[in-house]
């Protein structure tokens, strides 16, 4: 039986995010339940968490704790989606962004170009529409700017140009393989994770979403509260670096004031589970508080 996802930097991510056994937490990305698993072990009794997850697969119900809500939905409609809970502040958020590894292990997921199947690579597989059909629409430029922008690929041209001109109706993981063959000739190993996670951040939104997610977190955090973020790739990153610098702002129509975050740690996984754990490699962990 293949496990449904390895946590990363379990004891940092428990250990940064919970500063009250009894207060209210959310884990945004639930994926397999690794972390929720571990922060329900360090909460009291009358701890609660919110597990989130927009994939179909991911298998809320298999955590069975009465502290624990498993909410089906997208974290960018974090305040939403907790309100129909009456929860309108909570003591820390966690989100492990990115895939889980039954995403890419499932070959009919189509998120992996290790095996030939139509290229998918939704999270929720229900909703929108699948990479094929959406690069179908997409212009050369435009395309061979996400995929510079989110997968730092060189040749973007060229290689938007290729897929373009070999997309066909339920274009494939191995076709879009060939392509990048095509462009980078024996090189084309060294692009492959970068060339499907382009289109994928693309495809789901991951960006906007992660935007989103950090407006609702500013009005969610109690003070002193703590957002675990686990980035993997530079946009991200990016994105939260813009946050950090944010300074504390009052909106002059409702008088709300927007809190600072306040950088408290940055951690990467150590060579030790880098090694137990390869698909651990590229995390950074981000502890934040809200001051
Ligand atoms: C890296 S995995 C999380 C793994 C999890 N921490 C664990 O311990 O198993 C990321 C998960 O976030 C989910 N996800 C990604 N974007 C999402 C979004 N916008 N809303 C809700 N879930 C999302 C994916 O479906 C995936 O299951």
């Amino acid at each position: 039986m293949t496990v449904y996802h390895v946590p990363v930097l379990v004891e940092e991510v428990v250990e940064g995010l919970i500063t009250n056994p009894t207060g209210v937490y959310v884990d945004a990305t639930f994926g397999g339940g690794g972390h929720s698993r571990a922060i329900l072990g360090q909460l009291g009794p009358e701890g609660r968490l919110f597990g989130i997850d927009k994939d179909p697969d991911a298998p809320l119900q298999s955590l069975t704790d009465e502290r624990f809500q498993g909410i089906r939905g997208d974290f960018r409609f974090l305040e939403e989606l907790l309100e129909a809970w009456q929860v309108k502040e909570v003591a820390g958020i966690l989100a492990d962004l990115g895939i889980s590894s039954h995403q890419v292990d499932v070959p009919a997921r189509g998120f992996s170009y290790r095996w030939d199947a139509p290229l998918d690579l939704r999270m929720n597989p229900y909703e929108g529409e699948p990479a094929w059909a959406w690069l179908k629409r997409q212009r050369p430029e435009a395309l061979a700017e996400l995929l510079r922008t989110y997968g730092d690929l060189p040749k973007s041209r060229r290689l938007a140009e290729t897929i373009l001109k070999h997309w066909q109706p339920e274009f494939t993981t191995y076709q879009l393989t060939e392509c990048a063959y095509k462009v980078y000739g024996k090189k084309a190993e060294d692009f492959l994770s970068p060339l499907f996670q382009a289109i994928r951040i693309a495809i789901n939104d991951e960006l906007g979403a992660l935007e989103a997610l950090l407006e609702a977190a500013y009005r969610l955090l109690s003070p002193h509260g703590r957002l675990v973020i686990l980035t993997y790739h530079s946009g991200e990153a990016r994105i939260l670096k813009k946050h950090l610098h944010r300074p504390a702002e009052e909106n002059p129509v409702t008088g709300w004031k927007r809190p600072r975050w306040k950088l408290l740690a940055k951690k990467t996984p150590s060579p030790a589970e880098i090694e137990a754990n390869p698909r651990s490699r590229s995390a950074t962990l981000w502890l934040i508080e809200r001051v």
